[in-house]
């Protein structure tokens, strides 16, 4: 069984159902990679894997334990962190303290442990640390934001756009850390819509289109797929 397992999901907002019998599942140490249009409901499928979203159908599993009926806060104890697309940092409070806010539900007394490892992670959340986060850039914000995701110490690290509005370099430099995230064990779960840039470091790839798996493949097999290519990945 997958490290993550997200199957069948239907459910939406209380309206008309959003996903449509949508699967994701994640390896341990894996990156897989969500792309897809706007609007196909990528945000609503990590929603609804982190139990945002009162799903119709489907059952959520994490190292085989169903957590399908278990609320957000239940979910990170877990072991899932997650960073949503929007509202992601506390802006009018200091880096450390949103680092801090992260580790808020934590009751072990490695903190200061697990805050040096995000700051030998990401050198500039270091070197502003004691500056209200609002007053970062783009990139350095969305750096504080994984931060506060890692202070809870998932197994399994959700991110959802996590280089929107971000310069390439930004984008690059992101990219690479979140991939040494991954390499010390840590399954990561990402939407992105830079859709060829992600989907090169991904170990697994989906395609979402009107709330419904279209193609799941590895990076390379998606970015090598014509019909992918010319849909969504711009030819
Ligand atoms: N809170 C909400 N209440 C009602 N409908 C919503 C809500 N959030 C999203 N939707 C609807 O769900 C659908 C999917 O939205 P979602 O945000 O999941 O798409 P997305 O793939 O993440 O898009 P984007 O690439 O723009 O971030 C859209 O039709 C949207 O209008
Ligand atoms: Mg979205």
């Amino acid at each position: 069984m997958s490290f993550l397992s997200a199957t069948h999901m239907t459910g939406g907002y209380g309206g008309a159902d959003i996903l449509h019998d949508c699967s994701i599942t994640v390896e341990r140490g894996e990156i897989a990679v969500i792309v897809g249009p706007n609007g196909a409901g990528k945000s609503t499928a990590m929603k609804a894997v982190f139990g945002m979203l009162n799903l119709r159908k489907g059952t959520v599993t994490i190292d085989g334990d169903d957590i399908t009926a278990l609320s957000p806060q239940e979910r990170v104890h877990k072991g899932m962190g997650f960073v949503p697309q929007t509202h992601n940092i506390f802006p009018t409070m200091s880096v450390e303290e949103n680092l801090e806010m992260g580790a808020f539900t934590r009751t072990d007394a490695e903190i200061a442990e697990t805050m040096e490892q995000v700051y030998e992670l990401f050198p500039a959340v270091r070197e502003k640390r004691h500056q209200n986060a609002g007053e970062l850039s783009g990139g350095q914000r969305q750096q504080v934001a994984v931060g506060r995701a890692l202070m809870t110490r998932p197994k399994l690290l959700m991110l959802d756009e996590p280089t929107a509005g971000v310069s390439p370099i930004v984008m690059g430099e992101l990219f690479d850390r979140i991939i040494e995230v991954a390499r010390s064990g840590i399954s990561i779960l990402m939407v992105e819509q830079n859709a060829r840039q992600a989907l090169e470091i991904a170990d697994k790839g989906y395609v979402l289109v009107q709330g419904r798996n279209a193609y799941t493949d590895t990076g390379q097999a998606l970015l090598d797929d014509p019909d992918v290519r010319r849909t969504f990945l711009g030819g």
